[in-house]
Parts: structure tokens; sequence; C-alpha cells
């Protein structure tokens, strides 16, 4: 199958350093070719040039004209909850009333609200819910997608969110992968007994999890109010055995030392960040740890935005995710994310666009196919409308600027 992309305006996000991340000063570098034409090999980028290069149109399956917009790598939006059932807009009230986050998990809201919601619902209502939600981020550019169990908080409900993620990886035509947070919060029945329900995620929960092969990853809410620093350590100790690398959230409520046991644990990413110190940054340097900001639950909880310029003044990458879920991000739209970092967080629109490819694709650890411009890589890509320059895209952040999603070669609907 041979897919050829002609009238490309400009071909922005080309990498063909094998760099698997951008940090510091590379994070405002994007590759670009004016001008040209983009060749996809059985889903593969095959090569690429300019237009006057461009080889005949009678060898290819198909022909899509860019009608030269710009053809940007597709977002990789490395955290997500979009396995959910029903939704929280009565939370959405109370929060307009003034109620916080905490208070609302306080009260038996929340997450766990969530959970009750899930384990009422059928797996396979389950599925087509959240492949609902899978289908209108693919619309909106996301090549290749994280989701975490974590509403389930009994071994029974999370491998059935787990196996409803397995379901959509399976049925999509962009990249999965999956992560188990039975960590989440506590279980009801083990409310006041969290210690013993550490001991189920660590002696029950996860050997499950792993005897079905349904996550790669193990995340923990490392925060006040949540999980410990021990208890996370603990945590990630239990997935270790069973080859699960964590991804941990931290720092979202409070300074919670979740950045840096989530460092000595090898983590692939620590996500959230909205509050963080020095010694954060101190402790990310040198680290195969992606910091990753989520400034879309900024946005909707009304909490400050993490400090990503600081980071990447101090040489360290930057990743930006939707976390798209019921309570802290209602949206999984990696446009609006983009727009968020430049808009609020002041990264450059290049900052951004590497923010929300490169450096979220290296966050689900596929950095080496998907998340940029190169020979050999998925062509998971997006086309957009004429644009003046790449700004454009997070400037003019409501217009329906993408005209195009290609997954695995093709386009999709
Ligand atoms: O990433 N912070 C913890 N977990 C989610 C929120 C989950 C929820 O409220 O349902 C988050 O923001
Ligand atoms: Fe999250």
């Amino acid at each position: 199958m041979r897919h050829l992309i002609k009238n490309i305006g400009t071909i922005a996000g080309i990498l063909e350093d094998g760099s698997l991340r951008k940090e510091g000063a590379a994070m405002d570098a994007v590759g670009t070719l004016e001008n040209a034409y983009l060749a996809i090999e059985d889903g593969l980028i095959a090569t690429y040039g300019p237009s006057d290069e461009m080889p005949e149109e009678n060898g290819f399956d198909t022909v899509t004209d860019a009608v030269g917009g710009f053809l940007l790598p597709s977002f990789c939006d490395s955290h997500s909850h979009v396995v959910y059932a029903g939704s929280r807009d009565g939370e959405f009230l109370d929060k307009i009333n003034g109620l916080s986050y905490e208070d609302i998990a306080r009260r038996g809201g929340g997450i766990l609200n969530s959970a009750d919601l899930l384990h009422n619902t059928s797996e396979e209502e389950l599925y087509r819910q959240s492949l609902e939600r899978v289908r209108e981020v693919m619309r909106m550019g996301t090549g290749a997608l994280e989701i975490k169990s974590g509403y389930g908080l009994t071994t029974g409900d999370e491998l059935k969110m787990l196996r409803v993620i397995k379901r959509i990886k399976e049925t999509v035509p962009v990249i999965i992968k999956a992560t188990f947070l039975g960590a989440h919060d506590v279980g009801r029945a083990y409310r006041g007994r969290q210690a013993d329900y550490v001991k189920l995620v660590c002696s029950e929960m996860i050997p499950a999890v792993a005897a079905e092969g349904l996550a790669e990853f193990v995340d923990v809410f490392c925060d006040q109010g949540f999980f410990t620093v021990e208890e996370t350590a603990a945590i990630m100790e239990a997935g270790a055995r069973y080859g699960m690398r964590p991804k941990i959230h931290a720092n979202e409520l409070a300074v919670s030392g979740g950045v840096q046991v989530g460092v000595s644990h090898n983590a692939l990413s620590v996500d959230h960040l909205e509050r963080t110190t020095q010694a954060e940054i101190e402790a990310l340097k040198g680290s195969g740890t992606m910091p990753t900001m989520l400034p879309g639950a900024s946005f909707f909880l009304g909490m400050p935005y993490g400090a990503a310029k600081d980071f990447i003044r101090e040489g360290l990458g930057v990743a930006l995710a939707s976390d798209y879920n019921p309570g802290s991000s209602p949206s999984g739209n990696m446009r609006f994310v983009m727009a968020l970092g430049c808009i609020k967080m002041k990264l450059t629109p290049n900052q951004a666009l590497n923010a929300c490819t490169l450096n979220t694709a290296y966050a689900m650890g596929i950095s080496d196919t998907v998340g940029s411009i190169t020979k050999g890589k998925k062509a998971n890509l997006i086309i957009t409308a004429p644009m003046p320059s790449l700004a454009y895209l997070p400037y003019s952040y409501q217009t329906p600027l993408i005209r195009k999603v290609i997954a695995g070669g093709k386009a999709i609907d």
C-alpha cells in the first residue's frame, strides 16, 4: 500500500538525528521543509522531499492533496483516563459553587464516584463509551494515546477496565498504551484501611494484571490526601517485579515527593507537576524521566500551570499531555493543550509542538516509532489548512484548521 501526499506547504517536525526526546535549547528547534511531498509505504514514512523531486503519482495507490497546508506528526497523548463510565457533571456544579477538587474527594465523590459508576456499567457498555472518546481524540489529531485504569479500585473492576483498553487497542489504528493505576484512590471497601489496600494492589492486583499481560506501566496518585511516597515506592517495586515501568502522578495538590521517588525508581515520566520547587528540577537532571505537565487540568481546576519554562531553561525536556478524565480535565483536545502551553505556560510554538509530539512519545516509550517526521516511523500525521506559520495553530486555537488525520498511513474519517 503506497500513499503519496502532495502539495504540502510546510512539513514541520522533521527529525533525522535519531534523538528520542528533546531537552533544553533543543526543544525550540523544529525541522521544516517547504513545498514538499511525503511518501508512505505500508503505513510507514518512506521518504519526503521538495515537490520538484516528487515521484510519479501513478506509482501510488492513494494520492492526497494537502493543498498547501502544514504536515505535522500526530499528537501523542501520554496521559489519559478515557476509559470511564458516564460523567461527573454534577460535581462540575459543585465546583462552580465553590468546592475544591479535594473537598469533593473528601465527601466520597471524585474518583470514587467514577468507580461506583464504572462498577455498575457492563464491560460492553464501558467499551462503547470509551471507544467513542478515543475516536473523538483521533479526529482531533491524536495518533498515540496512553490510557490508565484506576476507576475500578477492586481487582475485578481494574481488570475490566484494562480489558476494555486491550479491546480498544485491537480496534483502532492509533497506538494505545495501557497503564495500571490501581492506586488512584483507596477502594470503598478499604476506606480507613489504606495499608491493606496497598497490599491488595501489590500482591493481588499487579500479579493478576501481569498474568493477562494487560499493562505495560504502573502508576500511583502520589499526592496529599492520596498515596504516600513510601506506598508509592512499594507499588513501583511490586510493578517492577512484573516488568511494569512507573509513570507517576505527582505534585498536583502539593509538593509530594513523588518526583524524587519516581526518578529513583526509573519512572518513564512524572506527571502533573503543578507544584514544584528547584529540588524537583535538580532531581530530574540526568535522569531518563520525562517531566509531563497537564495544562488542561490546571485550566479546568484553576490550579497553577507547571513551570515548563524553568524546566527547559535548566536543560530539561518537558512533555504536555491532556489528562482527559471526568474529574479534572474533561477534554482530550491536544491542540488545546498545545495552545495552553503557549498562552499560559509561555512556551514557543516550537517548544509546545515538541512537548506534544516527540516528548510525549518518549513518555510512552515509543519515540523510536512515532512523534516526528522521520523516515521509517509510523505515518501518523496531521494535515492542516494553509497557515502562515506554525504559530498560527495555537494562536488561532478554535479555528478548525485540522483538515485530515492519517493513522497507520490511511486517512481516518
Ligand atoms: O490526573 N489526579 C488524579 N487523577 C486524575 C483525576 C481523576 C479524577 O478526578 O477522576 C488526574 O487529574
Ligand atoms: Fe491523571
